[in-house]
Order: C-alpha cells, then structure tokens, then sequence
C-alpha cells in the first residue's frame, strides 16, 4: 500500500511516500529553521505562514523523488496533534482535501505514536515489548511498546522537555536557535565534571521527569560567574551529563520494570551523541538492546507518521472528514505493573 505521510506540528513542512509502511520510497523536510532563528525559538503565525507556502512543492518533491504520480497513492497519514494549532491545520486540511480528491483514505495521526514509529527505521530494530524513549523540543516520555498501535504512557516530563532545556541553555548562552545541535558540539570540548548542575530524579518509583531545575541551575551560575564566558565548554558539557544521567538512568530502568529487553531511543534529541553512547553503555550493562533511527528520522519527518498511519489504515480505521485537529495531548493509556486503562 502506497501511503503518502504528511508533517507539520511545528517548524518542518514534510512529506513522504512509503510502500507497505516501511520502505521508504521518498521523505522530504522542508525546515524553518532560518525564519524562527533571529527570534531564539519557533513563532507560532510565521510557522503557519510558511507551511501554506511550502508545502504544495514539499508533495510534490516527495512525489517526484518516489518517481510516483498523485493517482498511485492509496492512503493519506497526517499529523493530527498535539502541536501548534495553525500548523497542524495546514497539513491536516491539505491532506484531507487531497484524500477527498482523489477519493482515497485518509487518517489522522498522533504525532507522539508517530516517533514511536521512527523506531522501525533502526538497525538493530526493535522487538516488542520494548521502552521507547521519546525525548524532543516539545515532549519527553516514556512508554511501553506492546504492539505497533498498542503503547502506554509511564511517564512524562512534568515541566520543559529536554530539547526545550537545551535549546534554552543554549539561548542564554548566546548559541543560537535550536541549541541541542550546538551543545552537542561545544560540549565536546568541555569537562562534564568541572560543574555539578542538579539531577530531578523525582520520587525513586517514578518515570516522570523534570528539567526546569537544571535550567535554573545554569541560569544561576550564569549570574554568579561574571567570567563564566570563559567556561562554555565546562557549562555546557555539566548541563547536558545532567540531562543525559537522568535520560538514561530511567529509561533503562523502565526497559528492566517493565520486561522489555529491547529499548528505543526517539525524537530530536535522539541525535545527541552522548546521549547515544551513555545509553548503549549502560543498557549493554544490563543486555538491553538499543534501537536509535537515523539521525534524519529523529527529528520531525513525516516518514514516521506514514508509517504510523499505514498501520491504522491497514487494519480498517479512517478519520472522518469532519474529525479537527488537537493541540495538547489526548488522554492515553497510561502503564501501570498491571497495565490497566487509566485517562
Ligand atoms: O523532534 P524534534 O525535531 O521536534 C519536536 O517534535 O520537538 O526535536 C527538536 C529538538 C530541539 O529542541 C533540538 O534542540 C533538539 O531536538 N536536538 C538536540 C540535538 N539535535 C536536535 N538536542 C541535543 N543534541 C542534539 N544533537
Ligand atoms: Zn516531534
């Protein structure tokens, strides 16, 4: 079945063709970065703008690419929500007036289950049951994989997600918009021990994370260091083993409570290399296997939600035409020791 997946929650304009879910025929990102750089984060009315603008010629480059022509797509995956209203509804009327064109199925797709499916682009891939952890500029989570369409939530940030600390940190720093990429690199260079920012490990039970008290910490020493300029690649290095303790030491000890042997590593910040290696360290440690996608498929693509939305699409569902878009998140299922439904 050839599905065409569409993508625009936040500041990526993306299309993709897929064949049977997983083989990609073509996966086009049109990115915003250079319109939201100058204002340090994403302007919600200049993303919707530049949605309508772009995405007309995204499609149709994912067509060109996947060497396809409209009439040979059989189904329509597009982002539903949660994410910016006035850019959801771009890609959301665009693909519902395409599927009602060409009288083909269309269905709308949890942009969360769609970096769950991201997973299925890794080597190794994923078995299920398995841990994905989804860590990105707007969420971060952990769920339980049980099934393609059968996940449960075990936890979740209760305040900023660890992209958004990132590229906050990076903001205060003068790094520039997104800050992830930055510190990535600048930390490199820096000595993760020269400073001891706070870990939130919350309760010992919990899966729940927090990050607005590490960015504190850093704002703090920012006003305590006149020279702290100095010291960039120290703060930045400190700032992020913090982040990636915290990451690492829950995801795998959800992966190990909840009996899964497998463990997926999703979303923006998946592509952070020290997030990369602390995690294949540790998890080995305990014989888990990790599964991180391509660095092209970690950040929004709508490669992921084609797949998602081949999934639904194959076992009957449809979005009907009416159905509208969501911003924040629905209630789902959530994980408990016994896994019952829980809103
Ligand atoms: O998944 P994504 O493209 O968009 C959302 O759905 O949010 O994630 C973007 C986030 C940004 O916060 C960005 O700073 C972060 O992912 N990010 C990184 C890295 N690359 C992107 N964070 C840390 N290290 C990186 N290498
Ligand atoms: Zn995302």
């Amino acid at each position: 079945m050839i599905v065409l997946g569409i993508e625009t929650s936040c500041d990526e304009t993306a299309a993709a063709v897929t064949g049977d879910g997983a083989r990609i025929l073509s996966s086009v990102v049109a990115s915003q970065i250079p319109v939201h750089h100058p204002f340090g984060g994403v302007v919600p009315e200049l993303a919707s703008r530049n949605h309508v603008a772009a995405i007309v010629g995204v499609v149709r480059r994912a067509l060109e690419e996947a060497g396809l022509s409209l009439r040979q797509v059989e189904g329509v995956a597009v982002t539903r929500g949660p994410g910016l209203v006035g850019s959801l509804l771009v890609g959301f009327s665009f693909a519902k007036a395409l599927a009602y064109g060409l009288k083909i199925p269309f269905i709308g797709v949890n942009h969360l289950e769609g970096h769950i499916h991201s997973a299925f682009f890794a080597d190794p891939l994923p078995r299920f049951p398995f841990v994905a952890l989804l860590a990105s500029g707007g969420h971060t989570a952990l769920y339980r994989v049980a099934h393609h369409l059968d996940w449960a939530l075990m936890g979740k940030t209760r305040d900023d997600a660890a992209g958004e600390a990132f590229d906050k940190v990076a903001k205060m720093l003068g790094l520039g918009y997104p800050g992830g990429p930055a510190i990535d690199r600048i930390a490199r260079e820096g000595d993760p021990r020269a400073i001891r920012f706070p870990r939130a490990w919350l309760d010992p039970e919990s899966f729940d994370f927090s990050f607005s008290g590490v960015k504190t910490a850093v704002k703090r020493h920012i006003e305590t260091h006149s020279d702290f300029k100095k010291t960039i690649p120290h703060m930045v290095a400190a700032f992020q083993e913090a982040v990636v303790d915290v990451l690492v030491g829950k995801a795998v000890r959800a992966a190990r409570v909840s009996g899964c042997r497998h463990l997926a590593l999703v979303g923006g910040v998946a592509a952070n290399a020290r997030l990369r290696e602390r995690m294949a360290a540790a998890a080995a440690e305990k014989g888990i296997a990790v599964s991180i996608p391509p660095a092209s498929l970690c950040g929004d693509n709508a490669v992921m939600i084609a797949h998602a939305g081949y999934h639904r699409l194959r076992r009957g569902e449809r979005s009907p035409l009416q159905e509208d878009v969501f911003s924040r998140h629905l209630p789902v299922k959530r994980w408990t020791p016994g896994n019952r439904l829980d809103p």
